[in-house]
């Protein structure tokens, strides 16, 4: 039995560091173990839509990373396109450090409520061509909301809206954020090389029983929601296949207690304190854990096309109970035991 793996410290390239108290509270549990992390726009009550909103974000980012990581974690900035983003605002978020820009289809999710509503119009098309002229990546939420459709159907709704992007813009690399089903991953796959997919350690674990199947379970609740079995067995054959299109954004989403246990409750789970420990784990079970290095660490800076974090972390076979709140916020697993345990966090 394996007893100790040590991985190239994490690309986690989709999360949620929100700002104030909680990007304090977040920013330094995953700079403990990545070495980078793409950070989403989706702020309130100020959103990351041009440069000044990336100088103003990264500022704070950088403040909020414990002294001895400084040199060990680097964000990655993005920013939002909504439908008045134009080619100007995209050159000039380059030029203040953005590498990635994120869309949120209208309505889909958390902070989606000034989301893209025409992904594929001629004013969308020529904003993504200026990504494509700065080998900026394009991030979607593939998610499409219409009346009378489950929020079950909705990526895979999506999915032609990825297949048109994809056609008009061979040369943009484009990332399926958090794939959920296994017609997404099939999607993905039959993409040409410059089409991606993020896979997040909770879809890895979650169907949609852990949600709404034994009590309603507010933090599992997320977008897109976890699905089926069926779905469940794509996703994690996709992240150990070694298949170097899918690769980790965890979509650590952290919101305060009494935003999640409430009426209308938020959307979004909470893993950036357990990523390492519980990915350990899920791919223990497949019986791929000689591939998880890959899938945290460089699959995706292969895609982004930045060279790979060479510090690393080590972590034991060592029971671990996961804390039951972190400064108002619970973790996935909060008082559940995981059987893997961080014991190195910064190796040269
Ligand atoms: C995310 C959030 O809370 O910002 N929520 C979620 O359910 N995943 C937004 C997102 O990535 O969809
Ligand atoms: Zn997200």
């Amino acid at each position: 039995m394996t007893e100790q793996i040590t991985l190239h410290r994490f690309d986690d390239m989709h999360c949620h560091f929100r700002t104030g108290e909680i990007l304090k509270t977040v920013v330094p549990l995953t700079s403990l173990y990545a070495g980078r992390a793409v950070v989403m726009p989706n702020t309130r009550p100020r959103a990351i839509l041009d440069a000044d909103d990336v100088t103003w974000y990264r500022e704070q980012i950088l403040a909020a990373i414990p002294p001895d990581h400084r040199d060990c974690f680097h964000p990655l900035m993005t920013i939002e396109i909504r439908n008045e983003t134009t080619p100007a605002m995209v050159y000039a978020a380059y030029r203040a450090g953005a590498i990635a820009a994120k869309v949120y289809p209208r309505g889909v999710t958390t902070n989606a409520e000034h989301g893209m509503e025409q992904l594929l119009s001629a004013q969308a098309i020529d904003t993504f061509r200026a990504l494509d002229e700065l080998g900026m990546l394009l991030l979607i939420h593939g998610e499409r909301d219409e009346p009378r459709l489950l929020v079950t159907q909705r990526e895979e709704a999506f999915l032609p809206t990825l297949q048109q992007l994809a056609l008009q813009l061979p040369t943009l690399r484009i990332v399926l954020e958090h794939v959920s089903t296994r017609v997404g991953v099939e999607t993905v796959r039959s993409l040409g090389a410059n089409v991606a997919a993020t896979i997040t350690a909770h879809h890895l674990c979650l169907t949609l029983n852990d949600v709404i199947g034994n009590g309603v379970h507010p933090h599992h609740a997320c977008m897109p929601t976890p699905k089926g079995f069926d779905d469940l067995d794509a996703l994690i054959e996709a992240a150990t296949s070694g298949d170097p299109k899918f690769f980790l954004g965890s979509d650590t989403a952290p919101h305060l207690r009494e935003k999640k246990e409430c009426a209308h409750g938020a959307c979004g789970v909470f893993t950036a304190p357990i990523l390492p420990m519980l990915l350990a784990d899920m791919f223990e079970r497949a019986d791929r854990l000689d591939r998880l290095d890959d899938f945290v660490s460089r699959f995706g800076a292969e895609f982004y096309r930045i060279p790979r974090n060479h510090r690393k972390i080590v972590l034991g076979k060592r029971s671990w109970c996961v804390p039951a709140e972190y400064a108002g916020i619970v973790p996935f697993k909060a008082g559940e035991l995981l059987s893997w345990q961080l014991i190195d966090s910064c190796v040269c």
